[in-house]
């Protein structure tokens, strides 16, 4: 996969190096150096780049902004060079994160939009558009205990898409994705403005825990490591295909691809359990988030071979969507790949998930058909 995300990344790759650094100063304090100076270079690249390769105007519109995803990943979008617009729409609290992201000295002209009535404006005329809207998981619930409400709240959300810009590319992060996606494209359906090229579930976090896992057990430089993620987005729905991973890292056997692939699976309920009520990932899905913004964005500028892992509609298997890799382009899904090689252990991992898939897209679509 192409690494994409350029200018933010060094950020990223300059913190995850703190530990080996901090043998005279306080880790605390080294952190605090350590992000300004990513968050430095960041911006001046933001800047270089914005003056020398004259980017095309992109409006990125994000639905759920002053959430607990909402505010890092509007912070994200606001370093991404990439972006000249940047619309931030929520049921409460928009103004004052708009007020203080707007602040940061980079490209993108910020805005902030609040309740149904100013939800048209934060919408047209976007390229690309971001739900990260909902309630979170509390330890014990499972992603579908959240179906409830997120489907509602989506179903709203995208049907104001549909009428204010039904030509932008949509990276839903709601969950449970796996039910939320084909809401969407139901909603999109009946409106007559949808395009299976154009609705994207992220599923990029569970490829950011993937990576992060395997390097950690496999003892290879994270930051070239690569991992298709492919299935859903809930529990034994998430298939990492750690047969495909690069660099090969000899020293894992069976038990550790076991192990590691659990790990992936269970990444969000760590995550819930860790914070005892106060939510679910928020940083690291933000973090991913802004990673699969950028290579939408990167494909809408027809940057080649752009390639990350997404829920889109599908014919790899013969459920209606399925996550695989998928190369995006001027039009948003160019290609979606296949799934490649399989070991036996994911060819079960395949197998076991398609009922659970299956189950979870239906429940969407029905849903989004009587409601
Ligand atoms: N795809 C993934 O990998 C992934 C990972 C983590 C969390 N999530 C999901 O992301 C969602 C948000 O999580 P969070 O931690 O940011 O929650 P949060 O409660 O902190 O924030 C959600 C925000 O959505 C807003 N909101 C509610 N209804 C809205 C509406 N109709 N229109 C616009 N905004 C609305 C709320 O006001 C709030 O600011 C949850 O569904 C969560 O499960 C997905």
């Amino acid at each position: 996969m192409r690494p994409s995300f350029s200018s933010l990344s060094l950020s990223a790759a300059s913190l995850s190096h703190t530990p080996c650094l901090t043998s005279s100063l306080t880790s605390q304090k080294m952190r605090l150096i350590l992000l300004r100076s990513a968050l430095k270079r960041g911006a001046s690249k933001a800047i270089r780049s914005f003056s020398s390769e004259s980017a095309p105007e992109r409006k990125v519109a994000i639905l759920g902004a002053a959430g607990g995803i909402g505010q890092p990943l509007a912070l994200l979008m606001k370093l991404n060079p990439l972006v000249s617009t940047l619309s931030l729409y929520d049921i409460m609290g928009t103004p004052g994160v708009a007020a203080d992201v707007s602040h940061i000295n980079t490209r993108a002209q910020v805005a902030g939009f609040v309740g149904d009535d100013q939800l048209g404006d934060a919408l047209k005329g976007a390229d690309v558009v971001i739900i990260p809207a909902g309630v979170p998981r509390k330890p014990g619930m499972t992603r579908d205990d959240l179906f409830n409400i997120n489907a509602g709240i989506v179903k709203g959300l995208c049907t104001a898409i549909a009428k204010h810009c039904p030509g932008a590319l949509v990276n839903m992060i709601s969950n449970p994705v796996n039910s939320t996606v084909p809401i969407a494209a139901e909603v999109f359906k009946k409106a007559g403005t949808y395009d299976e090229k154009k609705l994207f579930g992220v599923t990029t976090l569970d490829v950011v825990r993937a990576k992060t896992f395997y390097a950690g057990k496999g003892k290879v430089p994270v930051e070239s490591v690569n991992v298709p993620v492919v299935g859903g987005h809930a529990g034994i729905t998430i298939l990492p295909l750690f047969s495909q991973a690069t660099p090969a890292a000899n020293a894992l056997g069976a038990e550790d691809i076991k192990a590691l692939t659990k790990r992936t699976q269970d990444g969000g309920t760590e995550v819930v359990e860790a914070k005892a009520g106060k939510g679910s990932a928020t940083l690291s899905m933000a973090y991913a988030g802004a990673v699969f913004a950028d290579a939408c964005l990167k494909g809408l500028n027809g940057v080649p071979d752009v390639v990350e892992c997404s829920f889109v509609q599908s014919t790899v298997t013969e459920l209606p969507f399925f996550a695989s890799k998928v190369r995006l382009g001027k039009n948003g899904v160019e290609e979606v790949l296949g799934l490649g090689p399989l070991s036996d252990f994911e060819k079960e991992g395949l197998e076991a998930l398609k009922p659970e898939l299956k189950a979870s897209i239906e429940k969407g679509i029905k849903f989004a058909n009587e409601n």
